[in-house]
């Protein structure tokens, strides 16, 4: 298969990243078809896509005509069998191994065999999802960043098992979603959050020791080090409960000290300070939209 043949795109998961996805490849000119596992999930995930439609349509980035286009080019499905028509199919469920290995399993018989499966995992082997599928070498990380629609890199990781031609494809198919692929190993954290994660691990440390006040650390980091945001700052937007999760994950893989979350974050997680999301992290949200 070859860029030129991709024309409807089939996207698993309408959360926060398949939601962005289905919005990005709708907005570039495909076809999108959106699987998730129930009308309520859908019913999320249109919201997403109409808000960030709606925030472009605002800033003059699009008319209401192209923002009724990208709509009416994205469709919906509860049924595996609703991604035939894919020619190509991105993943973006839930963050399990077995949820991602069902739900590859089930698209197995629905999709043609030459379409390829691109997974979104953050923390899961590429190698060991493409070792669960029947087409190990059509399988192809494919790992966005949050929110889609504004982050411009796509980090293209094949698995062990993945054809050079599976690669090319991803890699072409990221150019032409408006992004810029960067190749990738299949290792813990891939290249961002191998980097991300520890620093902002490392700033919780600082805070933790008493070095510097939460804003302090975060006006260094942009001042001193040109960063457009502070690590607290990002910690705050990304979530606690996400970094912490995701140091943990990159632990348990590389038994490296750097990736192990300190105390402090595990006491905000308990006391429900996650961020901006509950409206308190290392920061205090009250009253700020
Ligand atoms: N959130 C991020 O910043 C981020 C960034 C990069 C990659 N990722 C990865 O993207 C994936 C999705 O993350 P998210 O934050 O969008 O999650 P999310 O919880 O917002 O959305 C997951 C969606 O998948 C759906 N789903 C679950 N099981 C399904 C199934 N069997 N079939 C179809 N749909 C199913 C859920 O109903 C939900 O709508 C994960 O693998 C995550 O690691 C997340």
């Amino acid at each position: 298969m070859k860029a030129d043949d991709v024309k409807v795109i089939g996207v698993c998961g309408a959360g926060t990243m398949g939601a962005g996805i289905a919005q990005q490849a709708a907005i570039s000119g495909y076809e999108v078809t959106v699987l998730d596992v129930d009308d309520a999930a859908w019913t999320r995930g249109l919201g997403i896509i109409t808000k960030g439609l709606d925030r472009m349509l605002a800033r003059e980035k699009i008319t209401q005509g192209q923002k009724d286009a990208v709509l009416a080019r994205i469709s919906y499905t509860t049924d595996a069998a609703g991604l035939a028509v894919a020619d190509y199919v991105i993943e973006a469920v839930f963050e399990e191994y077995e949820v991602k290995k069902e739900l590859f399993g089930r698209l197995e018989s629905s999709c043609r065999p030459e379409v390829v499966f691109a997974t979104n995992t953050s923390s899961i082997s590429i190698t060991e999802i493409a070792a669960a599928t029947a087409r190990p070498d059509r399988v192809v990380g494919m790992h966005f960043f949050n929110p889609v629609p504004v982050m411009k890199l796509v980090e293209v990781i094949p698995a062990l098992q993945t054809a050079p031609e599976t690669v090319e494809l991803a890699t072409e198919l990221t150019g032409r979603l408006g992004k810029t692929a960067v190749a990738c190993q299949d290792t813990p954290g891939f290249v961002v959050n191998r980097i991300l994660i520890p620093m902002m691990i490392d700033a919780a440390r600082v805070f933790e020791a008493g070095v510097a006040s939460a804003e302090d650390i975060d006006t260094a980091m942009k001042l001193g080090a040109n960063l457009p945001m502070g690590p607290l700052e990002l910690m705050d937007f990304t979530g606690v409960d996400i970094a912490y999760h995701v140091g943990n994950v990159l632990y348990e893989y590389t038994k490296e000290q750097r990736f192990s979350p300190p105390t402090i974050m595990r006491k905000m997680i308990k006391a429900g300070h996650l961020g901006r999301k509950t409206g308190k992290g290392f920061y205090d949200y009250a009253g700020k939209a």
